[in-house]
């Protein structure tokens, strides 16, 4: 069974384009991950079968969805989002998407911003078998959630991205391959997004062996933790 026919919460806030506040108030989506892509999350949190996920950036909760519903079917798992404005922003419409379709004892928020929220998870010892980045998309918050989740995230572990057509997530990710040990790894999604060109990026794709990706990107992109290496402190790298 697929994402859509187990989940009739998501199946009607797709088909509507619509969702319910906390207040009970219909309120339009915005901002949220397209059907395909919740599908492949769907399908990788079933298949990698975490006992810990972390999402950053849950908004009206749709990506929330797609790994409760994950973890709902594997028996097993715990699912923590990191999201400052999910009660004013959002207006607690992700929690009350969870709460209609009935996942909420695999859930917990963190109202906090990434830089706070992950810090403390990190120092509580949590290791984190999946995550999902997509919160604030510039480059500085994408490195931070990926620094932070990394250093959580054991062998094997998996780390994907968000909207990785946005040069700022790209850079992000060129980050990943040139400075920790992670390979990619398809999820039967196609390339859709272009890159947008400037010589200095193109230049570095060139340099990297990543022209193809360069001019057109997968909208979610997965990475494969090899090993827990860190370069040395004298390393350099340009990405
Ligand atoms: C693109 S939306 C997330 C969409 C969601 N994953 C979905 O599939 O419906 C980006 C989210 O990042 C959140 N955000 C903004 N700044 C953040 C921060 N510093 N830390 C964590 N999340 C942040 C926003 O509140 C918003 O909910």
């Amino acid at each position: 069974m697929n994402l859509i026919e187990r989940n009739p919460t998501l199946r009607e806030m797709l088909a509507t384009g619509r969702t319910v506040a906390g207040n009970g108030e219909s309120i339009a989506l915005s901002s949220f991950l397209d059907g395909t892509s919740a599908e492949a999350l769907f399908r990788q949190v079933t298949s990698l079968r975490p006992a810990v996920v972390v999402e950053v950036g849950m908004a009206n909760g749709i990506s929330t969805l797609a790994i409760l519903s994950a973890l709902e079917a594997n028996g097993a798992g715990r699912l923590i989002s990191v999201d400052p404005n999910q009660s004013t922003q959002w207006r607690d419409s992700g929690r009350t998407a969870v709460k209609r379709a009935g996942l909420a004892h695999r859930h917990t928020v963190m109202e906090e911003p990434d830089y706070l929220a992950l810090p403390r998870l990190l120092e509580a010892g949590t290791k984190v078998d999946l995550s999902y980045i997509d919160g604030w998309h510039t480059f500085d918050y994408a490195l931070v959630d990926f620094w932070y989740l990394d250093k959580m995230t054991p062998k094997d572990g998996v780390v994907a991205f968000n909207d990785c057509g946005w040069p700022a997530v790209a850079k992000a990710i060129d980050f990943v391959l040139s400075h920790r040990r992670y390979a990619e790894f398809g999820v039967g999604l196609p390339k859709a997004y272009a890159r947008p060109h400037g010589l200095r990026s193109l230049l570095s794709a060139i340099r990297h062996g990543r022209v193809g990706e360069y001019f057109l990107q997968r909208q979610d992109r997965y990475f494969r933790k090899l090993e827990a290496w860190e370069p040395a402190h004298d390393f350099y790298a340009r990405f």
